[in-house]
């Protein structure tokens, strides 16, 4: 009989540092549900000479890898490092070397997800990512286990801590981009290379992972259509609440017999929604099913102890299988083939900021661009401009489709009475 189940931690930074906190502080619990010990061996860090604020002996720490690959008591690695630099190979040479993977890395599951699942098959071993979407959300397992049984249609959610947190401390408390991005990279949350969470690219990376598990189906990065959040241009937080909605960069996926279709952009959502409601680093994913109807995941986003729950949740789920022989028993091939939907088979409303000259006729050139693009409004609004020559159009349209709003916004462009197209924005929600 087992009593120990020994575990190599790959990187000490945010996340590192709180799964052995948790390890340490929680040993007890975990003693308690597993019936075993479970112990962090060996630490991989960079630099061996920072100072860590930590329990776990100064000896545990390592600069080298196969020290690590190479200690055949060691079951479990946990990949915590982040990166695609060296962390893809780290993990396939734990599964060859027979050891199970839990893994916060995103960047790494977007790419070669289903590659690395393969090979977690093939080696009988457990490959784990609940911490690489949703931080201390269980939404991975949710997908896999608890929404098993149904067909899901599409889901919204806010996947990226750090933009939500500069959107919540910009709107409600008037604080520059620079500053509240400056804090959340303080915090902890931010990734090493912010400008993956402040154009899109992180939060895309979750939804690859995300939509291939709702549609069952291999989803690829290139798949999503991304707009950071540098597409938000000044006074359209204010703008948006005057209309009643909030402004939030947000994930969407949907499918239908048409195909998927995934996007992460600032998006209008109707502050009636339960997503306009979620604030700073938190993060929610709002889920329809055939067979559950709406259902809304909420909880923190990023963060040291909420991301370390889920990653030694994954150690808890990891450590049963291998107590039960049945780590690596879990199947992975996807049910559908991969099938993108056209831009003409996407539809929403959309939100059209446009600064034109303040002319006689103006307003009637422009519908008519709306009506020869078959686009339906649904408010105008004049506000004047920021010198007498010139005034802002605002235009919320119906529902239309994607290539309808790109051709839209085309001639937009090309129009004489037009000097600009400020903004625009998906509207999210409330019309079907
Ligand atoms: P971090 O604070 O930058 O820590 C990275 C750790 O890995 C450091 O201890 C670093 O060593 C070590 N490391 C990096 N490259 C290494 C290498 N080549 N060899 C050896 N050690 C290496 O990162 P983090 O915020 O904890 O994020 C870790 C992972 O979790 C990432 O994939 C991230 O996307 C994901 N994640 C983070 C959060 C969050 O809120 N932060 C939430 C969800 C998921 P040194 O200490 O010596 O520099
Ligand atoms: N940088 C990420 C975020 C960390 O802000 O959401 C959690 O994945």
């Amino acid at each position: 009989m087992r009593k120990e189940i020994q575990v190599g931690l790959l990187g000490f930074g945010t996340v590192g540092s709180g799964v052995a906190k948790i390890m340490i502080d929680h040993q007890q619990d975990l003693q308690h549900k597993l019936g075993v010990e479970v112990n962090i061996k060996k630490v991989l860090v960079r630099n061996l000479t920072k100072k860590r604020e930590t329990d776990l002996p100064i000896e545990v720490f390592t600069d080298n890898l196969d020290e690590i690959l190479n200690d055949s008591s060691i079951d479990l690695i946990i990949e915590v490092m982040g990166g695609m630099n060296g962390t893809k190979e780290a993990i396939e040479a734990s599964l060859r070397a027979g050891k199970g993977v839990v893994t916060a890395n995103k960047d790494v599951m977007a790419v070669y997800g289903p590659e690395l699942l393969r090979l977690a098959d093939a080696n009988k071993c457990d490959l784990f990512y609940e911490a690489s979407v949703g931080g201390g959300i269980p939404l991975i397992r949710t997908m896999e286990d608890g929404l098993a049984s149904d067909r899901i249609s599409s889901l919204t959610g806010i996947v990226n801590g750090t933009t939500n947190f500069i959107l919540t401390k910009m709107k409600q408390e008037n604080m520059s981009y620079e500053e509240a991005l400056a804090q959340a990279t303080e915090l902890g949350f931010a990734e090493a290379d912010p400008s993956a969470d402040v154009d899109g690219i992180d939060a895309a990376r979750k939804m690859v992972i995300l939509a291939s598990l709702a549609f069952s189906t291999e989803v690829q990065l290139d798949d999503v259509f991304v707009r950071g959040m540098k597409e938000i241009q000044d006074g359209d937080v204010e703008l948006a609440e005057s209309f009643g909605y909030t402004v939030k960069m947000a994930g969407h996926a949907e499918k239908d017999e048409e195909g998927i279709a995934v996007s992460v952009e600032p998006v209008f959502i109707p502050n009636s929604h339960p997503l306009a409601s979620v604030h700073n680093e938190y993060n929610a994913v709002y889920i329809y099913g055939a067979a559950v109807g709406e259902t809304m995941l909420y909880g923190p986003g990023a963060g040291s102890l909420p991301t370390a729950t889920s990653v030694t949740g994954d150690v808890v789920a990891a450590c049963r299988n291998l107590l039960l022989g049945m780590n690596g028993k879990r199947s992975h091939s996807p049910q559908h083939e991969r099938k993108v939907k056209d831009d003409d088979k996407r539809f929403s409303r959309y939100f059209h900021r446009i600064l034109v000259k303040d002319e006689v006729g103006v307003l009637t050139q422009l519908t008519a661009i709306y009506s020869r693009q078959g686009a339906s409004l649904a408010t105008v609004i004049q506000h004047p401009g920021k010198s007498e020559r010139d005034a802002e159009v605002i235009f919320i349209t119906h529902r239309m489709s994607r290539q309808q709003h790109l051709d839209v916004l085309k001639e937009l462009e090309e129009a004489d009475a037009v000097i600009d197209v400020l903004s625009h924005y998906r509207v999210e929600g409330d019309e079907k």
